[in-house]
């Protein structure tokens, strides 16, 4: 028998049940068709579509992406068909799919989010929600959704309020004094699961020029160099809340997404890594099936509990 027919690496998100822990991350597999010649999509956890709005938006100028140190800068712009030409175009393909597609949502002003997760409550073939709350308040004079309780609080509750149907996981922004805070104020509202995190505003220039790498000037940085610094997020998230997390920042391996399990995280996603490998996350996923085979364990809990057993 082989380790992916003997192991089980089903994980529960909620009411949402994963084939596996492994998701592709938002902005860095597309809407999953882009990938479905390389990549077995029915082999993954699920994937996360690339940031949806009301309206289609064209993205920021190039270069939007430029390597740094053991990481990746990137200001795409949230460059997106919109959530209409997404339901219409993208869905109908996506069904013929066994795998957990979540919709990334994202807006400028509340209302935005609420129509966007009204859109797809009419459609099929969505598994659940993932607010990207990094964005600008244009009514709160640009302040970031996710840098504030309160504005979590109203973004949160009112795509609850739109999300009768489906599962409702938060994006957390890394940027924050209090990580605690804000992932209370979104389980307070209703939030099914904790996405923890996103990129980190940064720069890379070239001191020739005096240009900015990056069209936009900054960017957000992702990959490896992240790891740390969101390992020690998911672990603050995990003492604050009771809802599910999962871990998001420089996974490359399966002991990345071990290290993940072990400060709380339920599942992990995958963004950066898919740059270099496009197969990465379904390699992970067969690669922690081995892992589990091999340590004669058959579940997901098993190996967690195996590991606290063996380290006290
Ligand atoms: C090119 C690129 C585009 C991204 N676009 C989005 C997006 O549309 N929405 C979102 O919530 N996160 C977006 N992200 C953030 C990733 O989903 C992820 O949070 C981040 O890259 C950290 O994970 P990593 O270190 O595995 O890449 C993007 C990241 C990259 C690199």
């Amino acid at each position: 028998m082989t380790p992916a027919a003997a192991v089980d690496l089903t994980v529960q998100i909620g009411a949402l049940r994963l084939r596996n822990p492994i998701l592709a991350a938002s902005g860095t597999f597309g809407y999953g068709l882009e990938f479905a010649h390389l990549v077995d999509l029915n082999r993954l956890g699920g994937f996360v579509t690339k940031g949806l709005s009301r309206e289609p938006m064209k993205g920021a100028p190039a270069p939007r992406l430029c390597e740094t140190p053991s990481g990746m800068l990137n200001a795409v712009g949230l460059q997106n068909v919109g959530v209409r030409a997404f339901v219409v175009e993208k869905l109908p393909l996506l069904r013929a799919f066994d795998t957990a597609v979540v919709a990334n949502v994202f807006g400028y002003a509340v209302e935005d989010y609420a129509e966007v997760i009204r859109v797809l409550e009419d459609a099929d073939g969505v598994a659940a929600y993932e607010l990207n709350i990094s964005c600008p308040n244009v009514k709160k004079g640009g302040m970031q959704f996710g840098a504030d309780p309160g504005m979590v609080s109203d973004v949160v509750g009112a795509a609850r309020k739109a999300a009768a149907r489906r599962p409702l996981w938060v994006k957390l922004s890394p940027l924050v004094t209090d990580i605690g805070l804000i992932a209370r104020a979104a389980e307070g509202v209703g939030a099914d699961a904790l996405t923890v995190a996103n990129t980190y505003p940064a720069m890379a220039v070239d001191f020739r020029t005096r240009k900015s790498r990056l069209g936009s000037l900054t960017g957000g940085l992702s990959g490896p160099a992240i790891k740390p610094i969101t390992l020690r997020l998911v672990w603050e998230t995990r003492k604050a809340v009771r809802i599910p997390i999962i871990g998001l920042g420089g996974v490359e391996t399966v002991k990345d997404v071990l290290d993940y399990l072990a400060v709380g995280a339920s599942a992990v996603q995958v963004g950066t890594a898919s740059f270099a490998d496009p197969r990465v996350s379904e390699e992970l996923a067969e690669g922690l099936a081995r892992l589990l085979f091999e340590a004669k364990t058959f579940t997901m809990n098993e190996i967690r509990d195996k590991f606290l057993a063996e380290n006290g």
